[in-house]
């Protein structure tokens, strides 16, 4: 196994979904990171590896996804020359990805703002409503849900991008309201 068959298999399992939240986040990574030092293949590795938890093959129902990714990752990287050090710098970041509180590392920091932030703005709403249900409502109660992941931004790059979001998020509740004359 190579490094780039981590990326074909996650499109594989994962499917546009993933691959595209994916290189969001190592956009986001880029922009966030700017002036943070970090390893560039460290983080590749863990922001393509940490959602495979959640992946039909893998999922295992009442466990995490962020420690299932974890345990998954692991059989993976056995398979790289990644040394122990790295290994473990990539699957804390996995598993430190939807928790809030201490990260173990920079990566695991760069990791985890850069997913809060792909749950926040106009992304964030268009992935709530493409997940559905068929039910403006219920869709419109995940965005909702969305607004406490600001908090968990800990980088002054991604609270500025975040604020920045949580606005469009407001205007477009403020929006919905009044062009749906609250019917939705
Ligand atoms: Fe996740
Ligand atoms: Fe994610």
């Amino acid at each position: 196994m190579e490094l780039n068959n981590i990326r074909e298999l996650t499109f594989e399992y994962g499917g546009d979904w993933e691959i595209n939240h994916v290189d969001r986040l190592l956009k986001l990574v880029e922009i966030i990171g700017e002036t943070e030092d970090y390893d560039r293949e460290l983080i590749w590795a863990a922001v393509h590896l940490h959602d495979w938890g959640a992946f039909s093959k893998f999922f295992k129902k009442g466990k995490d996804h962020a420690e299932r990714s974890r345990e998954v990752a692991a059989d993976i990287l056995n398979q790289l020359n990644f040394n122990e050090n790295k290994q473990k710098i990539i699957l804390d970041a996995i598993r430190e990805h939807n928790k809030t509180g201490d990260c173990s590392s920079m990566e695991s920091i760069l990791l985890r703002n850069a997913d809060y932030l792909d749950f926040l703005g106009i992304i964030g709403i268009a992935r709530d409503f493409a997940k559905g249900p068929q039910d403006i409502k219920k869709s419109l109660e995940a965005v909702r849900k969305r607004f406490k992941f600001f908090d968990y931004l800990t980088l002054p790059k991604s609270i500025q991008i975040g604020k920045e979001r949580l606005k469009e998020m407001n205007n477009f509740i403020e929006r919905l309201e009044a062009e749906s004359f609250g019917f939705y």
